[in-house]
């Protein structure tokens, strides 16, 4: 074994699922939470945390086989890891790979944090980005505008 592959950090591949790249350190176990993976997930799981990263220093990553991600998964994990790459797997081939993107308005994705909002007792929740970075959210109905942490995914 060579030196340099001592200090590698070895996690099995996956044959087939998905693997969520680039994490904002300490975001992985949130991100599991977005996704819903609990205990009835009978998948294998792999949760790395605080990985060193060539770009931006330390990252979390999630490998999970046998899922998929859906178009309101993909906005969750874009509202919690607004910079993460998606590799789908196959046969243990990687034959796709994106980042994910943070939409304008987020329709029936997640709830609006106010209990007397309207969207929570009728109709659809229906959240603007007002702002990115930090990620700030108004509600279509309420009008009132949120941090990402006062939502509950
Ligand atoms: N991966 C995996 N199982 C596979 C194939 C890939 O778990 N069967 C993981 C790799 O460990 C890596 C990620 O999926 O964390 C992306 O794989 P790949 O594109 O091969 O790696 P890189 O080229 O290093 O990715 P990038 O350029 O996106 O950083
Ligand atoms: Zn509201």
């Amino acid at each position: 074994m060579k030196a340099k592959d001592k200090d590698m950090l070895k996690v099995k591949k996956i044959e087939n699922g998905i693997v969520i790249d680039h994490v904002p350190q300490g975001s992985a176990v949130k991100l599991l939470t977005v996704l819903g993976i609990d205990e009835d997930f009978k998948g294998t799981v792999s949760v790395l945390i605080n990985v060193p990263s060539a770009s931006t220093g330390l990252k979390d990553v999630i490998k999970i086989e046998g899922r998929s991600l859906t178009k309101s998964d993909l906005e969750k994990v874009a509202l919690v890891a607004p910079y993460a790459t998606i590799n789908v797997i196959r046969d243990y081939t990687v034959i796709e790979k994106y980042k994910v993107k943070l939409p304008e308005v987020l329709e029936g994705v997640i709830h609006c944090p106010n209990p007397n909002c309207i969207s929570n007792k009728e109709g659809n929740p229906k959240l603007h980005i007002k702002e990115r970075n930090p990620l700030k959210l108004q509600c279509n109905f309420c009008e009132k505008v949120y941090a990402e942490k006062e939502f509950k995914f």
